[in-house]
């Protein structure tokens, strides 16, 4: 039984599929306008970093479970961590005040501290640079499965800045739990997957390679996962970044070599590594991405509700 949601190392195969299976109900619970099972529940959105999607959507999934919200979208600046309050002595008040927080934080390791000293859930809605996302991973999962219907055996590309993306450490962690997965990590050198997922991948004996353009591998996956690539990571002058930037674009050529039943998926929000004109090609699966994700996080909402 899980109390907290920290990190996707947490997760199982048979915790996933249940999950699964009660998001599809969620989803029709939402279609129908949603319920009122957890009106006597309270949950506290504590954003010290900005968002739109895990935000809204854990609002949303809350409202439509019939619950309530309490919410700081900037909790650096407009909660008691402007005056020096630790993370630890907010979650404590907190804990006498609402059933359930999500939390993002600046900081790797910010949920954690949290959930340490938390007897009332905590949800990790990212933190840091380079930690983890695992709500975004359950949705991003969630996804595939719902398009695909399997996960056993696919190929894919994740693609980025995969060194400090915190959804894609999430999801690689999550795809380690299936059987004949092959990842490959699609990234400039300098912002390649870190080592400890390379190591993790070996121990669960999942095949990944890294490459350096996506033109090479676009007609071998079944899934294109692709994340922002900021010109700030790179140090480069916006010459060198548009020539790099070529090798990861998706456009309509790109995609004319993507098999027909793929998808294309992103976390959001996107820069320009995504040409808007692929929208409207049916294998652009990251607006239904993001829908699913208020599918997901009701169906935490109401694991964790149900059991603390
Ligand atoms: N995907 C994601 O985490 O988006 P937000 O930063 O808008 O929450």
């Amino acid at each position: 039984m899980l109390r907290h949601i920290i990190e996707s190392q947490q997760f199982n195969v048979p915790f996933i599929m249940e999950l699964f299976e009660s998001a599809q109900r969620m989803e029709k619970i939402f279609h129908r306008g949603g319920t009122q099972d957890y009106s006597n529940k309270i949950m506290a959105s504590l954003f010290y970093e900005p968002s739109t999607r895990t935000r809204f959507s854990f609002e949303t999934a809350m409202y439509r479970l019939g619950g309530k919200v309490i919410s700081t979208e900037n909790a650096k600046e407009f909660s008691s961590a402007i005056s020096g309050e630790s993370i630890e002595d907010t979650i404590k008040v907190l804990n006498h005040f609402v059933d359930v927080v999500v939390i993002r934080h600046n900081e790797i390791g910010g949920a954690k501290r949290a959930a340490q000293v938390s007897k009332i859930p905590i949800i990790n809605a990212g933190d840091g640079k380079g930690g983890q996302h695992p709500t975004q991973a359950l949705t991003d999962l969630y996804t595939i499965y719902r398009e695909i219907k399997t996960i056993d055996g696919l190929n894919i590309a994740l693609v980025g800045d995969l060194a400090h993306g915190r959804t894609i450490r999430s999801l690689a962690y999550l795809l380690s739990k299936f059987e004949r997965v092959k990842i490959f990590f699609v990234a400039p050198d300098a912002l390649q997957i870190h080592q400890d997922i390379c190591e993790h991948l070996e121990e669960n004996d999942i095949w990944y390679t890294k490459e350096n353009s996506i033109h090479k591998i676009i007609n071998q996956v079944d899934v294109v996962y692709q994340t922002r690539i900021e010109k700030e990571k790179l140090n480069s002058s916006d010459n060198e970044y548009s020539n790099l930037m070529k090798e990861f674009y998706i456009d309509r050529n790109v995609i004319n070599h993507l098999k027909q039943n793929a998808i294309i998926m992103h976390p959001l929000p996107r820069l320009n590594e995504i040409s808007s004109e692929v929208d409207n090609d049916p294998r652009a699966a990251y607006f239904r991405q993001a829908q699913n994700g208020i599918f997901v996080r009701m169906a935490l909402l109401a694991y964790l509700l149900d059991r603390y």
